[in-house]
């Protein structure tokens, strides 16, 4: 979408909403991956100026341009938003190197996703993300596996959506993308950590004495907070 770039040029496109009939689809492809030299992005020595660059563009401007087009979008029989996050922003996957910028910016793209899906989801204006995997082009200086061909395979789907197509998911061409939690992932996931129970957390810190004071304490809290019909909610 040209006219993204700065906040004031949003007006552009927005003021063909005023002649143009109508946008049948949005996708919004823009993104940068944001300065990576001397720690920028390494959450130990993150660069918070590169943060607000990259979320000016990942998410800000995103957030603009829908906006700006969506009267224009209401204006079609059957519209459709595609927003290109990436299997970076997956809290499930954790794929890619680590960018304490980039990949967050993701994830919040997908949660911006989210938000504008149920927004919209009395209208026929259909939101959903969709991750092109790793493409040769020059966010990644073209040494990727996959054609930029193969990468929009996955908008072009998402933007033809049928009527009663899903609504606020995030898609690869393998299908649902997991987000958060390993359900519905199909086995695409990493194993979840599991927690260790209460009875295990215990036996394994009853040798310290500051863990054993700390039980006491809870213990006794417990006391005090359980209900007289003993039930602990
Ligand atoms: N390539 C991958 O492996 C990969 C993987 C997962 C997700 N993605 C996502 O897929 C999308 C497209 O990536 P790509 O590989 O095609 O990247 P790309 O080759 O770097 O192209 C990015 C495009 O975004 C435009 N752009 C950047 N900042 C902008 C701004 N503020 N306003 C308007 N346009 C702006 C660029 O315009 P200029 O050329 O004028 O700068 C360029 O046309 C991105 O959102 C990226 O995060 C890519």
């Amino acid at each position: 979408m040209p006219g993204a770039r700065r906040p004031s040029s949003v007006y552009v496109p927005q003021a063909s909403t005023q002649t143009a009939g109508r946008l049948d689809v949005l996708i919004n492809n823009a993104g940068i991956s944001g300065r990576t030299d001397d720690g920028a992005q390494d959450p130990t020595t993150l660069d918070l100026n590169v943060v607000r660059t990259v979320l000016d563009t990942n998410v800000f401007g995103v957030i603009r341009v829908t906006n700006a087009m969506l009267p224009l979008l209401r204006r079609a029989d059957s519209p459709r938003i595609v927003n290109m996050p990436s299997n970076m922003g997956s809290l499930t996957l954790q794929t890619g190197p680590i960018m304490a910028a980039y990949a967050p910016s993701k994830s919040m793209l997908n949660s911006v996703t989210a938000q504008y899906a149920r927004r919209l989801s009395d209208t026929n204006v259909i939101v959903n993300a969709g991750c092109p995997g790793y493409v040769a082009t020059d966010f990644t200086g073209f040494n990727a596996p996959r054609t930029p061909e193969q990468g929009a395979a996955i908008a072009i789907r998402l933007a033809t959506l049928p009527d009663d197509g899903p609504r606020g998911g995030f898609f690869d061409d393998e299908g649902v993308v997991p987000l958060v939690t390993p359900d519905g992932c199909e086995g695409r996931c990493q194993p979840a950590p599991s927690l260790p129970s209460v009875t295990e957390l215990r036996h394994a810190t009853e040798s310290s004495p500051l863990a054993s004071t700390s039980w006491n304490v809870a213990e006794q809290a417990i006391q005090i907070l359980r209900p007289p019909d003993g039930r602990i909610r």
